[in-house]
């Protein structure tokens, strides 16, 4: 049976996890912790993409979304400001999880709300980098919970 294709992308800033306020987001980088989760989940094709520029988040979830099957999504800042990339993923038909690093929810009011929660399979929040491990896990449940 073919690998399950999952994509995980993330928007902006993102490309500094490692260096970036390392007292919230940690001291790895994606491209290295990517190594681990390839690892972690050799029975799925996983690939990875970053942006800092919404519409290149836009044309790759336009690209993927009706052929892969799952999506593990960090918007970053977009999360809180882009009706787009919201608009997109009620769209697409593959479902998209919400991950986001750090507690929002712990953090300065303006990261409380998303534009996208509404229309994702679920949300993973303040687990740290192990929460793209644990949406991805979401593709390996026998009988997903919610119905798409
Ligand atoms: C983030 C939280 C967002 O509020 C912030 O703008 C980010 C990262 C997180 O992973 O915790 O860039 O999505």
């Amino acid at each position: 049976m073919a690998k399950k294709k999952i994509l995980i992308i993330n928007g902006p800033n993102l490309n500094l996890l490692g260096k970036r306020e390392p007292s919230i987001y940690g001291n790895q980088n994606f491209e290295d912790y990517f190594k681990t989760l390839k690892r972690k989940f050799p029975k799925f094709n996983l690939k990875y993409f970053q942006s800092n520029h919404e519409g290149d988040i836009l044309d790759m979830l336009h690209k993927v979304g009706f052929s892969y099957d799952g999506i593990v999504l960090n918007g970053g800042a977009f999360t809180h400001s882009s009706i787009a990339i919201a608009d997109a993923i009620a769209a697409i038909t593959t479902p998209v999880i919400e991950v986001h690093i750090s507690n929002v929810y712990a953090r300065e009011a303006f990261r409380h709300h998303s534009y996208f929660s509404k229309y994702c399979a679920g949300i993973m929040v303040g687990m740290g980098l192990k929460g793209y491990e644990l949406a991805i896990r979401f593709w390996d449940l026998k009988k997903p919970t919610v119905a798409f």
